[in-house]
């Protein structure tokens, strides 16, 4: 025994220190997935009480959030599962270089919302495979204090600081109902150089820091918000994120991050709840794929 111990910490000291770390860094992750494998066997069996055998494969993840369980945002985008997908109408963006008569940006408390009016026509998107014109309705975003953590989507399973979610409609009529088809067009952010296209947004945050507070904000066109994209984005059949969690919405994703830098992020990071406590997240955890597909659409003319 001790001569075995004696042998072994000089072959010890010659591991170099990286490999070492790595290796307790390793086990211990292990030991924790091990023991968290374990719990959710537990609830597993709580819930099939009829089960005896303790599989860790098949038992499911606790529902970590109410509503349907069906064709739900956000989830995990898996880069090396995407069903690639050529289209040959192209996309058509109408009117967002336009100038909106009025923008209102409101601190609803759980979200930061921005709405135009305009006085000519609503911007909207069509062509590609949508199946009708979709109209300008809302943008919201969603961050949290952490920056490997706040957008709902996440590409391989890692978050990005920010996501900005415009919401469009099938009419154009200032209400939407549940018969009514919704596109959400998302893009991420991550952290860089300030983003000047940005500021004319984030410099008004401070004053709706309050949750109910509105402001007035001096108008500019949604493309600087939102830059059209024509090609390689990503598209998948979800719902809205928040209750009551609205199916029938087509999500498309632009993949590419837009830059955002710290002190922009940090204006978000200071809004308020209706509580008056700061925001720390506001997103909903990622939900199953099951059947459905994940496109990599492509513009072939
Ligand atoms: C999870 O939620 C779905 C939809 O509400 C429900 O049908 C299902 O039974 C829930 N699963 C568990 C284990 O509670
Ligand atoms: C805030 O706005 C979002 C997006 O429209 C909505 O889903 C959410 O329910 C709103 N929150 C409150 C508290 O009204």
């Amino acid at each position: 025994m001790w001569c075995w111990l004696w042998e072994s910490i000089p072959s010890l000291t010659d591991i170099d220190p990286y490999s070492l770390a790595f290796a307790i860094v390793a086990s211990i992750l292990v030991i924790c997935n091990v023991s968290s494998g374990v719990q959710l066997a537990e609830l597993g069996r709580y819930w099939h009480n009829e089960r005896r055998e303790v599989d860790f494969h098949i038992v499911p993840a606790p529902n970590r959030s109410s509503g349907p369980s069906n064709n739900q945002s956000p989830i995990n985008i898996e880069t090396a599962c995407y069903v690639r997908s050529n289209f040959v109408d192209p996309l058509q963006w109408s009117h967002y270089d336009d100038l909106p008569l009025g923008i209102r940006l409101e601190n609803n408390g759980t979200t930061i919302l921005l709405r135009a009016v305009f006085q000519g026509q609503i911007p909207c998107i069509d062509g590609g495979d949508l199946l009708g014109r979709f109209h300008f309705h809302e943008i919201c975003f969603r961050w949290s204090w952490y920056n490997n953590a706040g957008s709902e989507h996440t590409v391989d399973n890692q978050h990005f600081p920010l996501e900005m979610q415009c919401l469009h409609t099938d009419t154009d009529s200032p209400d939407y109902t549940s018969s009514q088809s919704l596109l959400m067009i998302s893009y991420m952010f991550s952290l860089s150089e300030d983003n000047p296209y940005l500021d004319v947004l984030v410099q008004h945050l401070a004053t709706v820091q309050r949750a109910g507070q509105c402001v007035e904000l001096p108008p500019f066109p949604l493309s600087y918000l939102m830059p059209p994209f024509y090609s390689n984005f990503i598209s998948y059949h979800g719902s809205l994120t928040e209750p009551p969690f609205h199916r029938g919405a087509e999500w498309f994703i632009w993949p590419y991050p837009l830059a955002i830098g710290e002190r922009q992020l940090n204006e978000f990071r200071q809004l308020r709840n209706a509580h008056g406590a700061r925001i720390s997240w506001n997103g909903r955890p990622v939900q199953q794929l099951m059947d459905r597909s994940v496109y990599f659409n492509e513009y072939r003319c």
